[in-house]
């Protein structure tokens, strides 16, 4: 085993490399909090105006399609996406692409909840895509963008979704949104929440609906009931002021405030462009790291396909691969402890289900200096967890 390198000199300035909530955008402070409109009522017409800036500055950070409606939602991004599973298919064969945890989850909703007839699963392990060409021309599609707990994205440009594809495309997008380009003019569909790219509080999810898919909202009466949560619609009308600000249950202000704060930093710095390229900064520092690593790979082999926002490493050290699951989870756990004693990096564990190894974030609000300080620490982290484990397997002497 190898020596053990000495303690770096320099700590990360923030340790927060969390997959989500992320980490608060450079410089933050709670006096961005300063101007929020507590204890005010949602519905008056200041508090709403700050629910719609929400909404404008999204939009026009993103760059959606003027023709697409955009609401704030309850229950962050999985409360987006399952308002529009739940609202939307059922007329046609779905295709679920399920290659990380919560793609997995909508796939499981869909078949086993909603149970719908005619469901094809098209899987891949932890860090690899499905096949895309098995998509079915017509129909709908649900996928996450990103698979935030297997470090694998879909392909820029989504040149895998026909033109003109015959079904809705339903697109969790919760860790790729302000980090990552989306091709709007192949998807139906857009959530995302506000605790992941822009460093925002969690609890409120964003839903962008094409023409598209307002249009099925109301052609089709979904065949089971929708609670008050999740309706868009009433008595065969879109509720059009959700996507004005008049939120479906009371939003907290505080957070409003804060997601403004985000928006209002990620203009600042340049747009989209500017998040995109911090973002892909952040995965080169970490891809340079691994290509002269020996105990560290990513979980996505194909580079094309390795995420920028959820980098996802597995340990390929040769006497670590051979271990049961247990005993890994022991020298990973030890691992990620170290730098959490360090206040070098917190919450870098893989997700529990996932296989076993790191998770690093690298949207935009995460510092290029803060990724390029932490990797000597892992390093470090790693020989000494090594180091530890290959002790307690030493026979005690007679
Ligand atoms: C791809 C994806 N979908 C959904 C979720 C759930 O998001 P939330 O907890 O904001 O609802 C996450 C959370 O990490 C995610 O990564």
């Amino acid at each position: 085993m190898a020596a053990i390198p000495s303690r770096p000199a320099l700590r990360p300035a923030c340790p927060n490399f969390s997959s989500g909530p992320c980490a608060k955008r450079p410089g933050y402070s709670l006096s961005a909090l300063d101007g929020a409109l507590l204890g005010r009522s949602h519905r008056a017409a200041t508090p709403k105006a700050r629910l719609a800036e929400v909404i404008e500055r999204s939009r026009a950070l993103l760059g959606l399609p003027p023709d697409w409606r955009l609401g704030i939602v309850p229950g962050s991004d999985t409360g987006a996406i399952e308002i529009a599973i739940w609202s939307l298919l059922g007329p046609h064969p779905v295709d679920v692409l399920a290659f990380d945890t919560f793609s997995r989850a909508w796939a499981d909703d869909i078949a086993a909840h909603l149970k719908l007839p005619d469901v094809r699963v098209l899987a891949a392990p932890y860090g690899n895509l499905p096949e895309l060409a098995e998509i079915r021309p017509d129909s709908d599609l649900v996928l996450a963008w990103n698979g935030t707990t297997s470090g694998a994205r879909l392909p820029e440009g989504g040149a895998f979704i026909a033109p003109g594809h015959g079904g809705l495309v339903l697109c969790d997008a919760t860790s790729a949104a302000f980090a990552m380009k989306l091709p709007y003019e192949r998807l139906d569909v857009v959530t995302w929440s506000w605790q992941k790219a822009l460093g925002g509080e969690a609890a409120h999810g964003m839903l962008a609906l094409s023409p598209r898919a307002v249009e099925r909202l109301l052609s089709h009466a979904p065949g089971w009931p929708l609670p008050k949560l999740f309706r868009l619609t009433a008595d065969g009308t879109l509720l059009e002021g959700i996507f004005k600000g008049e939120t479906i249950n009371t939003p907290s202000m505080l957070c409003v405030e804060d997601a403004l704060d985000g928006l209002r930093w990620a203009e600042r710095i340049g747009g989209l462009d500017a998040l995109v390229a911090r973002s892909e900064a952040n995965l080169a520092i970490v891809a340079d790291w691994v290509a002269q690593s020996d105990w560290a790979a990513f979980l996505a082999e194909d580079p094309a396909a390795r995420s920028s926002t959820a980098m996802c490493l597995r340990i390929v050290a040769p006497w670590f691969t051979p271990l049961d699951r247990a005993a890994q989870l022991g020298v990973a756990n030890r691992l990620t402890g170290l730098l959490e004693a360090e206040d070098v990096a917190f919450d870098i564990a893989s997700y529990r289900d996932a296989p076993v190894g790191l998770r690093i974030w690298g949207g935009a609000t995460v510092e290029a200096a803060d990724v390029a300080a932490l990797l000597p620490w892992l390093d470090w982290a790693f020989a000494r967890a090594a180091a530890e484990y290959a002790d307690r397997l030493q026979p005690a002497t007679p």
